[in-house]
C-alpha cells in the first residue's frame, strides 16, 4: 500500500508544505514572510497572519507539484513545536481539519528531530548512532540519534542560540534580518584573524553566546567613538572575524562530544548548517580526524516542510499517532 503524507510547517516566519510518498519526498513549497524585514526580527502576531494567509496557497502548490489530490493522502503531518504559538497554531488547525475531514491519521512532529532527520531525505544518509550539532536560529544542541525517533540531548546552549548571535551581530553592524547570511556573504571577503572577541567556554558539552555578542558590541562602541567609519571600512573583517570566533565556540564542543561518545559519524542540521564557514570547518575536521560528515543540502538546512514529512514518515511506520485534542507546544522537549 502506498504511504502518502502531507506535512506542515509553520512554527516562525517560513510556511512550507510538501509531500512525501513511500519516503521519497515528491514537493517542498516555502514560502518565507517577508514582512519582518523592516522591524529586524520576527513579529509573532505578523508571522501567524502571514501564516493564515499563505497556508492554503501553499498547501494546493505543494499537492499539485507532486500530482496528489487530497483523496490520495494516506496522514497529514504538522509541526507541534517548538516554536511561536500563533504560528504553530495556524499549521495545527489546518491538519487537523483536513485529518478529520477526510478521515485520515495526524501526525505531530517535533520541529528539532525533524531538522535531524533532515539527513534521511537523500543519500548520503548517516548510520545511527550518530551526533548532531542542531544550530538554527532557537537552538544549540549536540544530541546522540540512536534510532531514527530516539535522540538523546548531550548539551546545549543556556541563553542565545548561535543563530541569534549571528543575527544580533549582524544587526549591530547595521545589517539587515535575518543577518547569518550577510554575514557569511562579507565573511568571505575578509580576514578572520583581523579582530578577537572573548568566546565563552561553558562546563561539559553546552554553549553560551550571549557573552560574545556583549564583547562585539563593547568593541564597536570603542572603536566608532575613535573613527565613525570603523564599520564601514572594516566590514568584511569584522564579519570574518565574527564568524570565525562562532565557529570555533561550536567546533570546539562538537570534538569534545565526538571524544566522550566515541561516536565518528557526524552532521549538522538546522539553519546555520547553511553557513560556508562551518560546513568547511567540519569538512575539514572531519579528513583531519577520520570522521564521516553529513551537511545537509542548502534547501534542507533552514525551516521546510520536507524534514517534517521524512520526520512523520518514521512515525507513520510505529503508527505514532497524535489525537485531535494535542495542542502546539512553544516548548516542546524531545
Ligand atoms: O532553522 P532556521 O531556519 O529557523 C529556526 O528554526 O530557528 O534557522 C534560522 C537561523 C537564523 O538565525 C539565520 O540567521 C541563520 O539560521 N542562518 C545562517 C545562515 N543561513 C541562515 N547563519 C549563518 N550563516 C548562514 N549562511
Ligand atoms: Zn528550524
Amino acid at each position: 500500500m502506498n504511504v502518502t503524507i502531507l506535512a506542515i510547517e509553520s512554527s516562525c516566519d517560513e510556511t512550507s508544505a510538501a509531500v512525501i510518498k513511500n519516503g521519497s519526498i515528491l514537493s517542498n513549497v516555502i514560502a518565507t514572510q517577508k514582512v519582518h524585514e523592516k522591524y529586524g526580527g520576527v513579529v509573532p502576531e505578523l508571522a501567524s497572519r502571514a501564516h493564515q494567509q499563505q497556508i492554503l496557497p501553499v498547501v494546493s502548490e505543494a499537492l499539485e507539484q507532486a500530482s496528489v489530490s487530497k483523496f490520495d493522502l494516506t496522514a497529514v503531518a504538522y509541526t507541534q513545536g517548538p516554536g511561536l504559538l500563533g504560528a504553530l497554531l495556524v499549521g495545527s488547525s489546518f491538519a487537523k481539519s483536513l485529518s478529520l475531514s477526510l478521515n485520515i491519521p495526524l501526525i505531530a512532529v517535533n520541529h528539532m528531530q525533524a531538522h535531524i532527520l533532515a539527513h534521511f531525505i537523500d543519500d548520503p544518509k548517516p548510520t545511527f548512532p550518530f551526533l548532531c550539532l542542531t544550530v538554527s536560529g532557537g537552538h544549540t544542541q549536540l544530541v546522540r540519534v540512536e534510532e531514527d525517533l530516539e535522540m538523546k540531548i548531550l548539551g546545549e546552549t543556556k541563553d542565545d542560540a548561535v543563530g541569534e548571535a549571528f543575527d544580533k551581530a549582524a544587526k549591530i553592524l547595521g545589517l539587515g534580518y535575518p543577518g547569518g547570511p550577510l554575514i557569511d556573504k562579507y565573511a568571505k571577503e575578509g580576514n578572520p584573524d583581523k579582530f578577537e572577541f572573548a568566546e565563552t567556554s561553558m562546563p561539559d558539552l553546552d554553549y553560551s553566546f550571549s557573552g560574545i555578542k556583549t564583547s562585539i558590541l563593547y568593541f564597536l562602541q570603542k572603536e566608532m567613538k575613535k573613527d565613525q567609519s570603523f564599520i564601514d571600512n572594516n566590514l568584511n573583517d569584522l564579519c570574518a572575524s565574527i564568524q570565525k570566533s562562532l565557529i570555533s565556540m561550536l567546533m570546539e564542543k562538537l570534538i569534545l562530544a565526538v571524544k566522550k561518545e566515541k561516536v565518528t559519524e557526524i552532521s549538522i542540521a538546522g539553519g546555520v548548517s547553511a553557513n560556508s564557514g562551518l560546513r568547511l570547518a567540519l569538512e575539514k575536521e572531519g579528513i583531519q580526524r577520520r570522521w564521516n560528515v553529513y551537511i545537509p543540502k542548502f534547501e534542507y538546512c533552514t525551516d521546510n516542510a520536507a524534514m517534517i514529512a521524512m520526520t512523520a514518515h518514521f512515525k507513520y511506520q510505529q503508527k505514532d499517532f497524535a489525537s485531535l485534542s494535542s495542542v502546539p507546544m512553544p516548548r516542546m522537549p524531545f
